[in-house]
């Protein structure tokens, strides 16, 4: 799973113990060689999507860790591309690999909780990320996303259809997250990171009672499973007029 490039497993473990802002700022030079980064796969799928639903003027990229999502919006956005994260060791690695084909590229340190911006952008996505917000927190993100966006703007991000009990990638994700949860009952500051927290249908609820109306896309390069349902979708949701809870 990890290339030679990529972290030890001491640095791992002292990550882990680490809260995930100074978690992410140790990983940063080694996160592209970590399964962590997001596959050019599923990238390369959501920038067709978005192909297809675009264009967009201005995109934002939430908790852009290195900018893996900013490269997607670099092909979707006309104007301008801007990748936000709290960690200031993965917005200055980001920084460093940026491409400077496309749109002008801005970094902005922000937590994903409080986003300085107000209805400049036309295109939220985000990659890997929402494991790291608990369930509570989630309708405060999706507000944040809501008001970053303009009128008729849109959030869009791929979520993968869980794995079955019969998989082991089943119990690996039970078992990562039963680690997680006794590592934060001992350990502060926590590390919140929870794979089987973000489930699609409550996803879905809670976009809407955000003032979303929501529309999901087989992503079709990653087929479907034995019962016909797609193995990734893309979310997108679409700002509406109605008011999100205040
Ligand atoms: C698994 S990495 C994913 C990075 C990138 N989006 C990708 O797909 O490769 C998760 C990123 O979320 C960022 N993050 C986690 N919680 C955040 C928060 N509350 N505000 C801003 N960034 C956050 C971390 O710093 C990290 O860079």
């Amino acid at each position: 799973m990890f290339s030679p490039e990529g972290p030890t497993l001491r640095e791992l473990a002292v990550q882990a113990l680490s809260s995930v802002e100074h978690g992410y700022d140790l990983l940063a030079p080694k996160f592209d060689h970590t399964p962590f980064r997001t596959p050019d796969s599923v990238l390369d799928a959501v920038g067709a999507a978005l192909v297809r639903t675009g264009p967009y003027d201005d995109g934002l990229d939430l908790c852009c860790g290195t900018g893996a999502g900013v490269d997607v919006l670099a092909r979707v956005c006309r104007r301008g591309v801007t990748g936000t994260d709290f960690s200031a060791g993965m917005l200055y690695v980001a920084r460093r690999r940026a491409e400077t084909a496309g749109p002008p590229v801005a970094w902005v340190r922000a937590d994903a909780r409080a986003l300085p911006f107000r209805s400049a952008f036309d295109l939220v996505v985000s990659f890997g990320a929402f494991g790291h917000f608990l369930p509570h927190e989630l309708p405060g993100v999706f507000g944040q996303v809501r008001s970053v966006l303009r009128p008729g703007g849109t959030f869009a991000f791929p979520v993968l259809a869980p794995p079955r009990p019969s998989s082991p990638g089943f119990w690996m994700l039970l078992g990562f997250d039963a680690v997680m949860r006794v590592r934060n009952a001992l350990w502060r500051p926590r590390f919140v990171m929870y794979y089987r927290a973000f489930r699609l249908g409550d996803v879905g609820r809670e976009l809407e009672r955000a003032g979303f109306d929501v529309t999901l896309h087989a992503l079709p390069e990653f087929g479907t499973r034995g019962d016909g349902s797609p193995r990734v979708r893309m979310v997108e949701a679409r700002r509406t007029d109605r008011p999100g809870p205040s």
